[in-house]
């Protein structure tokens, strides 16, 4: 099976085995007569590049439902399940003005796979409403709930990248979401210029969603128009004598301090400081508003993906000392 619909990216690569599932029954069965390939977990195939074909089985996890689990006169428990497309989940909470998830508005990919990389935009991380999320045990089939706590998420990081990687299958997550009094983060600069803009003084989670929404739009290339995986890589994160160093060479820099010893340079900026923003080879190339994203122009493989993506991490070392870490991920 083609798997070109099944990747922002729209690499045309194809699955040996290709099995969706709407309900954890069916995922349980899948998982029981799976064949003996490896198995490859698909949910709205926004993180990943594909370099070949997959001789793999693919287990598509299409599981649908929104749920409210519990509310109180402040907050709301609310339950999505794992194939449930993000923005359409924030567009939901934002109608019925439950607030906490409007600056992550716009972000590709499924419900399901945010947690795993702990998707963040705009000052607020999904860690910062992550109740729980459930999950299927590969191995035993068995239905494990991981608290916060225990999904130990950092930067573009959790558990789920670490021990248990390719372990669990998450089958939905619950947030924690307030209904009134929202704690509205609009610190980011792009956010502020956009509500000045409006004139909005006092914006409701509508009004900032769609100011986030503004933003990407102008910045960031559509998938359904032009494929990508958003940000190719991180933003790398240096001890102080290598920002010292970088510092020297390049003073104009942007940069956040995390800590005394840690500080983060937008990948972006290196790339194109490295001359590549806007550069396009064939079909692969380099975003021309946001050098961090990688795009697709139509029929490029992932293989030429890929090949741009390690000359890009290459030249940025050469030139600025800085290593830059892809983040989506590679099969
Ligand atoms: N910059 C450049 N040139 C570029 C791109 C960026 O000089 O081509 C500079 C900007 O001027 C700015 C700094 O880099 O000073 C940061 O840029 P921006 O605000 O666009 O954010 P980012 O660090 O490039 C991160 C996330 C995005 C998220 C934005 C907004 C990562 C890897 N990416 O990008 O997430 O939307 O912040 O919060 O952390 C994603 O992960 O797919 C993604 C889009």
């Amino acid at each position: 099976k083609s798997l070109k619909n099944y990747n922002t990216f729209g690499i045309d690569c194809n699955a040996r085995y290709f099995v969706s599932v709407e309900t954890i029954a069916e995922l349980k069965q899948g998982l029981f007569k799976k064949p003996s390939e490896a198995l490859f977990i698909l949910g709205g195939g926004s993180n990943m590049l594909l370099t070949g074909n997959l001789d793999a089985f693919v287990l598509h996890i299409n599981l649908k439902g929104i749920e409210i689990l519990k509310e109180t006169e402040t907050e709301v428990f609310v339950k999505a399940m794992a194939g449930e497309n993000w923005h359409d989940f924030v567009q939901y909470c934002i109608l019925n003005d439950f607030g906490g998830l409007e600056n992550l508005s716009l972000i590709p990919g499924n419900v399901g796979t945010a947690p795993i990389q702990n998707i963040g935009a705009y000052g607020v991380e999904l860690k910062d409403t992550f109740e729980s999320c459930n999950t299927v045990e590969i191995e035993t089939l068995n239905e494990r709930a991981f608290t916060k706590d225990e999904c130990a998420f950092e930067y573009r990081n959790s558990i789920f990248k670490n021990e248990a990687k390719g372990k669990y299958i998450i089958t939905s997550v619950i947030f924690k979401l307030t209904k009134k009094d929202h704690k509205t983060s609009i610190s980011y600069g792009d956010i502020q210029k956009n509500l000045a803009e409006r004139n909005i003084q006092n914006p409701t989670i509508k009004d900032i969603s769609e100011a986030v929404i503004a933003i990407r739009q102008a910045k960031l290339p559509d998938p359904k128009v032009l494929g990508n995986s958003g940000s190719f890589f991180k933003n790398p994160v240096v001890d102080s004598e290598t920002f010292q160093e970088f510092r020297r060479n390049f003073p104009e820099a942007p940069f956040y301090e995390l800590s005394p010893t840690g500080f983060k340079i937008p990948a972006g900026w290196l790339i194109e400081k490295a001359g590549f923003k806007g550069q396009r080879f064939g079909d692969a190339g380099v975003h021309k508003n946001q050098a961090l994203v990688l795009v697709n122009y139509g029929n490029a493989t992932g293989a030429e993906i890929w090949q741009l993506a390690m000359t890009v991490q290459k030249k940025v070392r050469e030139m600025t000392g800085i290593f830059i870490e892809p983040e989506v991920n590679v099969f």
